[in-house]
């Protein structure tokens, strides 16, 4: 798996530089975005950004398994615990001490383990099933997800609190289509990887015809999509057929196929835009900084109830500290519900 987050629209660049500012913090991070943005990808770069990269990083799709084996999953059990249990077997959260624990499309997790994860956070520790003995925990928790949250929890599918507990740290990875002009850069960047993997001797090129449509079309599957389509384009696929696919695609999402004239004049606009961006990435960093500072003490003090004490240890920060912070970004020390 490939750690670089390609790309220089301004939502990059702050994505590049909150990465530099949370990852020596161990703050809770949730990362949200369409499939194919980008998440695993920050979070991987999280981890080897950070004190921690000698430390494990491991990945948990609460997607993928039912409530009691995610649940032994992620705490492991002692030996005994249940019918099938003939040894003890450590869980994800203490196999990751010291290191990552990604809690990979979370917005999937059963409520009830919702519940029982918000516990372990709030208290810092936990039993493995059918066991007594404490265990500490001390991963750092990066949590993912393609869901819409908010809606989940109207809906009464994600616990608002838990919500609350995963986002101290917020990172939104945007579609592909609200970027395009990042588009010909990982175009370059896919081209130059699977040059390499395939070793390949050809100087493959995109063409013309290719770029227009690229530039057009609106990317459901995001990076992820424009990654395997060309692998495919590599592999010998006519150009002609891969396009004629795309706007088929788009026909089928309703999307308006516009004329490629306008699609090459939007092109150049958005490149234009995004020259403008790399030139306030002094600015972009100075702001995020104090930007995401903070919201973090404000999502802190809202988990805490205004709280400073706990907030404090949410933040992982002294309580003078905190204090000091709050009042240097303007926060109502005497704040309460
Ligand atoms: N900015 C980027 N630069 C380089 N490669 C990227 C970038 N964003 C995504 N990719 C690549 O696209 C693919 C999908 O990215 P990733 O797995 O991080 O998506 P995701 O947001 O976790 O999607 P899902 O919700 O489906 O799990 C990966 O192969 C990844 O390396
Ligand atoms: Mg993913």
């Amino acid at each position: 798996m490939d750690h670089q987050l390609i790309g220089n629209h301004p939502s990059i660049q702050k994505i590049r530089e909150l990465i530099r500012l949370v990852s020596d913090t161990a703050l809770n991070v949730l990362l949200l975005g369409e499939t194919g943005t980008g998440k695993e990808v920050v979070a991987r770069l999280l981890h080897t950004s950070s004190p921690r990269r000698e430390k494990r990083f491991i990945k948990v799709n609460c997607a993928a398994l039912p409530l009691t084996l995610l649940e032994s999953e992620l705490f492991g059990y002692e030996k005994g615990a249940f019918t099938r249990a003939d040894k003890f077997k450590p869980g994800k959260f203490e196999l990751a001490s010291d290191g990552v624990i990604f809690l990979d499309q979370i917005g999937d997790m059963p409520m009830l383990l919702q519940a029982k994860l918000l516990e372990v956070l709030q208290s810092g520790e936990f039993a493995r099933l059918g066991g007594t003995e404490v265990v500490k925990v001390n991963a750092w928790v990066i949590a993912s997800t393609n869901h819409n949250l908010e809606q989940d929890i109207r809906e009464g599918r994600f616990r608002e609190d838990l919500y609350y507990r995963l986002n101290i740290i917020k990172v939104e990875l945007p579609p592909l289509r609200a970027r395009k002009e990042d588009i010909p850069v990982l175009s370059e960047y896919f081209v130059e990887k699977y040059r390499k993997e395939f070793e390949s001797t050809n100087h493959f090129q995109l063409g013309g015809l290719i770029r227009e449509v690229f530039g057009a079309y609106h990317w459901p599957g995001n990076v992820r999509e424009l990654s395997s389509t060309i692998i495919r384009l590599m592999l010998g696929d006519e150009p002609e057929e891969v396009k004629s696919e795309l706007l088929a695609n788009m026909v089928a999402d309703r999307i308006s196929v516009p004329n490629v004239g306008t699609v090459a004049e939007k092109a150049g606009e958005a490149e234009e835009q995004a020259k403008q961006g790399v030139m306030s990435l002094k600015a972009v960093k100075a702001d995020a900084a104090q930007e995401i500072e903070k919201k973090a003490i404000l999502n802190a003090l809202e988990v805490a109830r205004w709280n400073k004490k706990e907030a404090a240890k949410i933040l992982k920060i002294s309580y003078k500290s905190l204090f000091n912070k709050m009042h240097g970004h303007g926060i109502n020390i005497k704040r309460r519900f």
